[in-house]
């Protein structure tokens, strides 16, 4: 068995110490006591502090080796020069989890003395939560071990924050918003312990129904990915990250890397693992409330209930907004709700029961849905009027929500009494709001989830089916030379044998090293052909005038050949020049983009999209976190425009698809296991129609260091 202690004794310890207890209650030290006071934490708590004593009428330890009991967290509130003296104390005390409130580490550059702490509590198998957090809180542990609000509702939504200070909000928040936690976790510097440790334990963790994260920065991202696509199977995960529109925060040295914002990256990464991202934390924390007391769909079929024509054509348009399906089974619909709606209201999805309708009449309809198993989820909106008697609302919506058999929301727009009657339900924990799109705001969040669990297929035989194919000895060869000749970036020749390694077609091409080899090489290849400069020093072939397409014949190989050499020099005077390559002309096809890149914070990112010299201006490119199966790679072709296209825009046939996935798998497989690979990208790759294939008309393939 490990050394390395189980999670779960910080989330349910035993027993707790408090380096840095204080008797002034002005002090954190005393905020973190108390709360785990008046927490009902039935486990041993031990204030430390020199001054010894009682605080809080409890037996304050002079030093943590004074105390004579086994300890799972010391929960360290002292000055951050004090700290690694107190560490190498908790070290010989063998305390299972350091809880390091302090700041002054890493956040403001003081990362030696960060570092120097996590190396010793690495050495003593003990792990670091923070330093620079507020604390944890633990329903289960019945432990608030934070220096936040001392009466958390407990309840089923653990909540991970970076942020300090928005993380004390957001538990503050959690009292108005009526949501009980089953944890709050301040992650801080996330010098140990990250996301993805807490995500392991909270996947677990049955009081745990729904799970929030507010994250500012990734560093283990490939992890994260694994992990969550495991907890969302089981739990709707949210996630809040801050740092939206800023671009390029990942190296630069191809497309696939200039391409990926950090930001656009980790929204495409989210959802393809099935967490659901929120815009901000008023839709986090409407999410969460709703999916902490919504029974779970068994389908994408939602109805829509409604007294007024133009609230219910807002809701449909916002439910097309968020990607929620409604339901459009005439038939049944008809069948089920024709006792509820007059001749003059609409039996087609939304479901008009008109301006005349009854507390009675939406009793009806609401029951009707409620039974009927084709409709998974109901929207229910009210407009006032002088016939719906607003007193009874609450007692129809309580009386529906105690027998519902799926997820219901309800939206009401009125008066006071309609506000009221808001309230009253809201703090019953009943989704209910005046703003139609929130309404469908939740349902989008609950599709979304809905479909992560249904359709996300995992399916690695895929990958594994591929790589059989592939010959990674001969990769790993041809990157070794290249690199043993000091060189980070493969020539053409040495990108196109990792195409033919990796089992990816090419147009058929020779390197010509002067002008009579170019025209015999044209001559044997067939006209018209492509002429394109060969130079380690020129990574941008067009930009540097270093292609020139559909030569005709050998006097124009002649002077495309000088063309070429004239431009290069004069983009970049020193560059050396290895020959131009004589390629086969292909004929048209879909221009597209496929890219993989290790990066630094979220490993091994595949990218496809919209290829040729205009990738940066269209930008219409998506992101996956890599591994993933052929099932994904289909969802990041189909999240682009290029898409369209693929399948036959204008009356075209439709492309290969198929070849396109297997081409986003390979790359993926190239920089997952060559480890001196960074970047890989086929731009453009020519797709045919189905059936035919594609080629890889130019590679550029980055080793490390680039
Ligand atoms: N072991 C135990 N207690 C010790 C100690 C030791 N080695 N050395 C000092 N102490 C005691 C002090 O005597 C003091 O107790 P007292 O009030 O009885 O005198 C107590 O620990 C706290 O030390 P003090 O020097 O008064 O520090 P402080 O309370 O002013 O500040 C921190 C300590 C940790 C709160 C502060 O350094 C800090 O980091 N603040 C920011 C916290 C933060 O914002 N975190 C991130 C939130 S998101």
């Amino acid at each position: 068995m490990s050394d390395v202690p189980d999670i779960k004794d910080l989330f349910e310890p035993k027993s707790i110490a408090i380096v840095g207890a204080s008797g002034n209650p002005d002090k954190i030290g005393y905020k973190i006591l108390e709360n785990v006071v008046v927490s009902g934490f039935n486990g041993k708590i031990f204030p430390v502090n020199p001054k010894g004593g009682d605080i809080l009428g409890l037996k304050t330890y002079v030093t943590i080796e004074e105390i004579n009991e086994e300890i799972d967290i010391a929960c360290i509130v002292i000055p951050s020069q004090l700290v690694y003296d107190s560490v190498l104390s908790c070290a010989k005390k063998k305390v299972k989890f350091l809880v390091i409130i302090t700041s002054g580490f890493s956040e403001v550059g003081n990362h030696e003395l960060e570092a120097k702490i996590v190396a010793v509590a690495k050495e003593n198998n003990m792990r670091i939560l923070g330093p620079n957090i507020f604390g944890i809180y633990s329903s289960r542990g019945h432990i608030n071990a934070t220096f936040g609000q001392k009466d958390i509702l407990p309840g089923s939504v653990a909540i991970i924050t970076q942020s300090g200070a928005l993380g004390i909000a957001m538990m503050g928040k959690t009292k108005t918003a009526n949501m009980g936690l089953s944890a709050m976790v301040s992650i801080g510097n996330k010098s140990d312990i990250d996301e993805t440790d807490l995500l392991e334990y909270l996947m677990h963790c049955e009081d745990t129904k729904v799970i929030m994260m507010y994250i500012e920065g990734i560093k283990r991202g490939n992890r994260l990915a694994g992990i969550l696509k495991q907890v969302t199977r089981k739990k709707p995960v949210i996630v809040i990250k801050a740092g939206k529109s800023k671009r390029g925060a990942l190296a630069a040295a191809s497309h696939t890397g200039s391409l990926a914002g950090a930001d656009e990256v980790f929204s495409d990464i989210m959802r393809q693992c099935g967490a659901i991202r929120a815009e901000s934390v008023e839709e986090a924390f409407d999410w969460c409330n709703f999916f902490a007391n919504s029974k779970i769909p068994n389908g994408e079929n939602t109805v829509i209930i409604t007294n007024g024509g133009g609230i219910g054509v807002m809701a449909a348009d916002a439910c097309e907004k968020f990607n929620v399906s409604l339901m459009d089974d005439i038939d049944t619909m008809k069948r089920i709700f024709s006792n509820a709606v007059p001749s003059f209201g609409s039996l087609k999805n939304p479901i008009d029961i008109t301006g005349q309708a009854t507390i009675s009449d939406y009793e009806k309809a609401l029951d009707a849905a409620n039974n009927e198993d084709k409709i998974s989820s109901v929207i229910c909106l009210g407009c006032e009027t002088a016939v719906l008697d607003a007193d009874k609302l609450p007692i129809i919506i309580e009386n529906i929500m105690q027998k519902a058999k799926k997820p219901f929301v309800f939206s009401f727009i009125g008066g006071v009494k309609f506000d009221e009657c808001i309230v009253q339900l809201k703090k019953k924990n009943i989704p209910i709001t005046n703003d139609v799109y929130e309404a469908a705001s939740c349902f989008g969040a609950m599709s979304a989830n809905y479909r992560n669990i249904h359709k996300r297929t995992d399916n690695y035989s895929d990958i594994k089916a591929i790589d059989k194919q592939m010959d990674f000895e001969k990769i790993e060869r041809i990157v070794s030379k290249v690199k043993s000749e000091n060189r980070n970036f493969l020539l053409a020749n040495e990108a196109s044998q990792v195409m033919e390694a990796g089992k990816i077609s090419m147009p058929k091409s020779k390197i010509a090293k002067n002008t009579e080899e170019a025209v015999e090489y044209a001559g044997s290849i067939g006209y018209p052909v492509v002429m394109k400069i060969v130079s380690k020093d020129i990574i941008h072939k067009s930009d540097a005038g270093g292609v020139i397409v559909g030569v005709k014949n050998s006097d124009e190989v002649y002077s495309a050949y000088g063309k070429i050499i004239d431009n290069c020099k004069n983009y970049k005077a020193d560059a050396v020049i290895s020959g131009i390559e004589i390629a086969e002309m292909l004929r048209p096809g879909v221009e597209s983009i496929v890219g993989a890149r290790k990066d630094k914070a979220l490993g091994p990112v595949v990218m496809f999209g919209l290829g040729g010299v205009y990738v940066e201006i269209m930008k219409d490119v998506s992101f996956r976190s890599f591994p993933f199966d052929r099932q994904e790679a289909l969802e990041l072709v189909k999240e682009t425009k290029t898409h369209m296209l693929l399948e036959g825009a204008r009356g075209e046939k439709k492309k290969d698809i198929d070849v396109v996935t297997d081409m986003i798998l390979k790359l993926g497989l190239i920089v997952e296991k060559v480890a001196v690979i960074s970047d890989i990208e086929i731009n453009p790759l020519r797709v045919y129609d189905e059936g035919e294939g594609a080629k890889a008309i130019d590679v550029r393939i980055l080793l490390n260091g680039a």
